[in-house]
């Protein structure tokens, strides 16, 4: 079956890229704020036939960044999947790197809205075909789709990325003890028998304060402290300063969805990372491992 790409305002550089992988050829959108807050956004076509009887494939990221917050980032994915309805395509496939809101998977407080179901929910109601998500914190919530939905594993390349750097006498940090069952998988990508340690960390659910410790042998040591997201940078920096204080050589920081929000750039390397690692699921300076290919790899079947 044949068919096109539309490249979302949030990924541009892995929609182009993922478009190159397959071969086919890509739409970009013309998008802006209307004064009062609105969204806008227009695929770039003048013929809307030309998504008849195509697979059409929609990649978009949800995480905010200089031109959109992520309410704006999903009501532009919201729009261009109907935009898309409309034209008649075989299937719309749509891709969303990174899922905001995917953290709200449950209640931490009484009163609150599980909305990551919501974000689902509204995927569901426009009757898509496909769904693909990369490493979301709640890996769960796949299973809330109407359609298939699959999440991506990145994990393998970003260890093949951090063996590319050199590292040594690896050991991998969760940041968290939920976190490592996936540092474990994680580990599997250096080698056989790579220690998988964690920290103890608490966040307060009021103010999102992290209190993190714990005592661990890292001398002469290559930390890669790997998480799904680094928002502010908060339980990297905390995990990355207790690295060091037990005495790690070198500090990897890595995650599949590098936001970078606030001060986390310097938050880490401050702490004593000697590298932030993330990928192209956000558009940054620290997208060092493209998932072009492992995403193409899916979308090319028919
Ligand atoms: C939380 O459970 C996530 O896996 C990350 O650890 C968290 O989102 C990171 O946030 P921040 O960078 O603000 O500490």
């Amino acid at each position: 079956m044949e068919k096109i790409l539309i490249v979302g305002p949030a990924s541009q550089i892995l929609g182009v890229r993922i478009a190159k992988e397959l071969e086919i050829e890509c739409i970009n959108t013309e998008f802006k704020k209307f004064p009062d807050g609105e969204n806008y956004i227009r695929l770039n076509i003048e013929d809307e036939t030309i998504f008849a009887d195509k697979k059409v494939i929609i990649v978009q990221s949800t995480a905010p960044n200089a031109t959109g917050d992520q309410n704006s980032r999903l009501f532009e994915l919201f729009m261009m999947i109907d935009s898309v309805k409309r034209m008649a395509p075989a299937k719309i496939i749509v891709v969303i790197p990174y899922l905001a809101y995917a953290r709200q998977d449950k209640i931490f407080r009484p009163g609150e809205s599980q909305f990551a179901k919501v974000v689902i929910g509204i995927l569901n109601s426009f009757g898509i075909d496909e769904l693909y998500v990369v490493d979301v914190h709640a890996p769960l919530l796949v299973n809330e789709c109407l359609c298939k939905a699959v999440n991506i594993d990145s994990m393998k390349l970003l260890a093949d990325y951090i063996k590319s750097r050199g590292a040594k006498d690896i050991v991998v940090i969760s940041p968290d003890k939920g976190a490592v069952e996936r540092s474990k998988a994680f580990a599997k990508h250096f080698g056989e028998n790579i220690p998988v340690e964690y920290f103890d960390k608490e966040r307060d659910v009021k103010t999102g304060k992290i209190l993190m410790s714990g005592k661990l042998s890292l001398k002469e040591k290559d930390v890669v402290i790997a998480d799904d997201i680094i928002s502010t940078g908060g339980t990297m920096a905390s995990a990355i300063k207790i690295a060091k204080q037990n005495g790690a050589k070198k500090v990897y920081a890595a995650a599949t969805h590098a936001l970078l929000l606030q001060q986390a750039k310097f938050r880490i390397l401050n702490a004593g990372a000697d590298e932030i690692i993330g990928t192209d699921s956000i558009d940054n300076e620290v997208a060092k491992v493209s998932l072009a290919k492992t995403i193409a790899d899916y979308l090319k079947f028919d």
